[in-house]
């Protein structure tokens, strides 16, 4: 079925000039974009959008992390679309990603205490109402 997932380059992706080819890559693979926006999440956005999180090791830095500047988020359509970014993505670690997947490409560990792994997809149709919902909430 068509679905939709909330895509994130993270305040590295942004930094690192590395928005483009992200959005290259979602495009290059057939999918299409319904909803943009360059932005900085504040902490209550965040503790929304990682309330999965909150209480782990690593959900300070994390927020920290994730407010440090603007992300691009985006709201991306197509047939199993979910499934199909996390492949795009590549695994959460970083150093062990896939070759040619973004994360596997682009991003390593870099000591600190966060994965910095430039990208967040929606694991769920679940998780997908409810992000796109915190992040655009004028769409249905
Ligand atoms: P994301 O898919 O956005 O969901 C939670 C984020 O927390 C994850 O990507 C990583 O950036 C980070 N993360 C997950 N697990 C760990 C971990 N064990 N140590 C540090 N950061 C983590």
């Amino acid at each position: 079925a068509v679905q939709r997932t909330l895509v994130l380059v993270k305040p590295d992706g942004v930094r690192r000039n590395l928005v483009g080819e992200v959005l290259r890559r979602i495009e290059a693979k057939g999918y299409s974009l319904v909803a943009l926006q360059l932005r900085t999440a504040d902490r209550e956005l965040l503790a929304g959008h990682y309330a999965e999180h909150e209480g782990k090791p690593f959900y300070e830095p994390l927020v920290e992390f994730m407010s440090s500047g603007p992300v691009v988020a985006a709201v991306v359509e197509g047939q199993r679309v979910i499934e199909g970014f996390r492949a795009l993505a590549g695994t959460t670690d970083p150093t062990t990603a896939a070759p040619g997947t973004i994360r596997g490409d682009l991003a390593r560990d870099w000591g600190l205490r966060v994965q910095q792994n430039l990208v967040h997809g929606s694991d769920s149709e679940e998780s997908a109402a409810r992000e796109i919902g915190l992040w655009f909430p004028g769409l249905g």
